[in-house]
């Protein structure tokens, strides 16, 4: 019988920039703010964190020291600047202003499905737009040196989109990209349907560039039981299931954790009341509710209670209360349907 190959395998190096272990955070728009990631960073474990997609054009007017969508602190490792690009005018501006924040790495979004993006020709749109793409790679590959990444997904589900997508691995390989994270659904499905992982075998082994996995991806023993069709991937990319439980990676790394709920969720919310205004920091609580909802027993209660709070002070003294309490937390945690 053949032994299943096993998970994690070795650190991803690109450009010189080493990844290790190859377990990424997703970036998440509303999540993968400074507040999070500095609460990822106190637990650890990952290889990079990815900021949220950033609209490249913003980058020219918000102080990178001081927004929370930019900054980065020292504690948080490497990060990846995520940018939503449609045009490849001003990029090398935007660029040289991000370069003062020392990303290491730097991602093209091309996946992205929220109809709001793709009508200003960003995200999904861009895949489909073989000229305009390869012109922006050309310039951020000639204005950047370090690891340039795409994140994509499958195209559209058309009889041809296996050509379609063997195209723009071509294009990606031709433009010096140096990795692309594949999130195997199309980009009608927002997440609906299944990641399809049955491909990262095949559409991996289409390209010497190294694929990162992404999608429904949850624990260490998933994705040791999916080990076989992982294998060809060069690394791991968690979304949901990190907003849900920040000590995720930790967690991975050191099973024995033990988690203090009322401690990570209280810092979360100090975290974030620190890097966003009182009206943006009650957005940002409820935004992530949900997820961390995922992890007790009556999450239902919890989320209720928070994201109907009238002000912020409320929302925090009624999560701490609930959660003060020692709640059932639930026997497994998963993701779908948020
Ligand atoms: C709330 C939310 C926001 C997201 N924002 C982004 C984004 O800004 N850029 C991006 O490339 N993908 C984004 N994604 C997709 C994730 O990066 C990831 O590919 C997807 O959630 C599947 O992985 P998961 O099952 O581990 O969550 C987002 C997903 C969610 C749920």
């Amino acid at each position: 019988m053949s032994v299943p190959p096993t998970l994690p395998r070795a650190p991803l190096t690109l450009r010189g920039v080493t990844f290790a272990p190859a377990l990424f955070c997703a970036p998440m728009a509303g999540l993968t703010h400074s507040a999070l990631r500095r609460l990822l960073a106190d637990y650890g474990g990952y290889g990079a964190l990815w900021t949220e997609m950033l609209c490249a054009r913003q980058i020219l007017v918000e102080n990178i020291h001081t927004s929370p969508w930019l900054k980065r602190r020292p504690q948080e490792g490497q990060v990846i600047y995520q940018l939503l690009v449609t045009s490849a005018e001003r990029l090398p501006e935007i660029l040289e202003r991000l370069a003062a924040l020392r990303p290491d790495g730097l991602d093209l979004n091309i996946a992205c499905p929220a109809p709001g993006i793709r009508r200003q020709g960003g995200g999904a749109d861009l895949f489909e737009d073989e000229v305009r793409l390869r012109e922006i790679l050309r310039v951020a590959r000639a204005n950047f040196a370090g690891p340039l990444l795409i994140k994509t997904r499958l195209g559209r589900e058309i009889p041809e989109w296996r050509q379609k997508f063997r195209e723009r691995l071509r294009l990606l390989e031709d433009e010096g990209v140096d990795a692309l994270t594949l999130h195997p659904r199309f980009a009608e499905e927002q997440l609906k349907r299944s990641a399809r992982q049955a491909l990262y075998g095949e559409l991996a082994g289409g390209t010497r560039l190294p694929m990162i996995a992404s999608g429904d991806l949850i624990s260490q023993d998933q994705t040791q039981a999916l080990a076989a069709q992982l294998a060809p991937t060069a690394g791991l990319m968690f979304g949901r299931i990190v907003a849900a439980q920040p000590w995720f990676f930790a967690k991975w790394q050191n099973p024995g954790l033990v988690v203090d709920y009322l401690d990570a969720w209280n810092r979360l919310c100090d975290y974030i009341c620190e890097d966003f205004p009182a009206t943006k920091a009650l957005e940002r609580i409820k935004q992530i509710t949900p997820y961390f909802a995922r992890n007790l027993y009556f999450g239902h209660t919890f989320f209720a209670k928070v994201t109907g709070a009238p002000d912020l002070a409320t929302a925090r003294g009624r999560a701490s209360e609930f959660l003060a309490q020692n709640p059932l937390i639930a026997p497994r945690v998963t993701v779908n349907g948020i």
